[in-house]
């Protein structure tokens, strides 16, 4: 297993470029399934979980193939049932579902595992199903969805959080393929949602509203191949930006979507740190004393949940008391005990975290837990005095391409080095 060794303090100066988003990536490469056709996807991370899902396709029957971050998948036949173990070590499989139910009217997959941040059940996606005709059962730890046929109709996808992101993908690809319309009601707004209803639309959808809490399919006979490109990574962007204001330096984020991270820069700019947008690019530099602020996660456009982590890192630097609030998942304060380690005084009270900011951190051995948990550990020993250790970095090998190479470029004195 990997080791990330950070000797903190250095502030980072310097451009980094973004990759393509891991979490429109995911689903878009499930989608490949609904078309005999060959597609061929552009600006493709370079992430192990876009490694596993090309891994599953291929068990599928489809053919994969990568040229620098091109991704051509033609899934001329494919069979239904996902490889259990494969499936189970990445719940975001999940989102072959919709593509195998609509294309083989039949899609068999290990039901996904909970993690360290939550339960993470999927009975939205199999409310979907079901609505559209299926029938759905659980048995010797898969998931069976059959149907004769799949119709459209209106969906109510709202859960305890509000909507679900991967149980909207799911059901928008099993629509595209229905007789008739499906309309989803309290469907997620993220901009991977909108990434895949272009793609899939490109492919032949029709698709309209995607973005909006409402989305409309009308259903189609087939679908045929498309080329896309991916939108950058808003959470890639959100973790450099933040790394930048914890290490005081001043550096350029090339090729973002700055639209996609309103709620951050938002509150980033609350806390006192200074940004530019410059069409693609941010320029980004702690203009200051940094200051606490309250933060909640909620689904998009508010504070995204996959930055909780690396904001908090931030605002243990941030002299006061700032209250960061998680609403989308039961469990995502995994990275509250290792920053602890570190030196942080932050308090848990149910959903929130009470952070008292403004000590000094110092190097210590942390452990990675979860993929934006490590990327928090990351920051905050970018920060801290001394060397820090972040143990178990193929979490963060999960969603960030290259990051000790992205960083050490922006100055931080980083290195990877394997330990059995
Ligand atoms: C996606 O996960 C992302 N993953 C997650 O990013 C992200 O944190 C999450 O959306 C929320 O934005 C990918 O896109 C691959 P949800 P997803 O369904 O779709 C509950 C990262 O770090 N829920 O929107 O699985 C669920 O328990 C990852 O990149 C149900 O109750 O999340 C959670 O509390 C982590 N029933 C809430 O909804 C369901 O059927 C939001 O989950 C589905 C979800």
């Amino acid at each position: 297993m990997d080791t990330l060794i950070i000797k903190g303090g250095m502030p980072l100066h310097g451009e980094v470029t973004i990759s393509g988003a891991k979490n429109a990536a995911l689903p878009i490469m499930a989608a490949a399934l609904l078309t005999p056709e060959p597609c061929t996807i552009h600006r493709v991370p370079n992430l192990t979980d876009v490694r596993f899902m090309a891994q599953i396709l291929t068990w599928l029957g489809a053919k994969v193939s990568f040229e620098g971050d091109t991704l051509r998948i033609e899934a001329r036949k494919v069979q239904g049932i996902g490889d259990y173990d494969l499936v189970r070590k990445m719940r975001a499989s999940i989102c072959i579902m919709g593509p195998l139910l609509a294309r083989l009217k039949s899609a068999t997959v290990s039901l996904p595992g909970g993690c360290v941040i939550g339960a993470r059940p999927i009975n939205l996606h199999l409310k979907g199903f079901e609505a559209l005709g299926a029938r759905v059962n659980i048995d010797g730890g898969y998931v069976h969805a059959r149907a004769r046929k799949l119709v459209g109709t209106e969906i109510f996808l709202g859960g305890r959080a509000g909507s679900t992101v991967l149980g909207t993908a799911n059901v928008m690809m099993a629509a595209t393929l229905a007789e008739g319309t499906t309309i989803i009601q309290s469907a997620a707004c993220e901009p991977e949602i909108v990434d895949l209803a272009n793609f899939l639309n490109a492919m032949g959808a029709r698709i309209v509203g995607a973005g909006s809490p409402t989305i409309t399919i009308h259903g189609v006979k087939e679908l045929h191949g498309a080329e896309h490109e991916i939108i950058p990574d808003r959470i890639e962007t959100a973790t450099y930006a933040i790394a930048a204001a914890a290490t005081d330096g001043e550096i350029t984020i090339r090729g973002s979507n700055p639209g996609h991270l309103t709620a951050v820069i938002d509150k980033l700019t609350e806390a006192g740190v200074r940004i530019e947008r410059r069409g693609p690019d941010l320029k980004v530099r702690r203009g200051g004393r940094l200051k606490p602020v309250d933060v909640t996660t909620l689904p998009y456009a508010g504070f995204p949940t996959d930055a909780q982590a690396q904001m908090m890192a931030l605002l243990t630097l941030a002299p006061g008391i700032s209250i960061i609030t998680e609403r989308i998942f039961e469990s995502r304060f995994m990275h509250v005990s290792e920053l602890a380690r570190l030196g942080a005084d932050i308090e848990l009270e149910g959903p929130s975290a009470i952070v008292k900011g403004g000590r000094p951190l110092s190097g210590a051995p942390v452990m990675a837990s979860d993929l934006r948990a490590s990327a928090a550990l990351v920051i905050a020993g970018l920060a801290a005095k001394g060397t820090t250790r972040v143990l178990r970095v193929y979490h963060i090998d999960r969603g960030y391409e290259n990051i000790d190479g992205k960083l050490r470029a922006l100055g931080a004195r980083i290195e990877r080095v394997s330990e059995s």
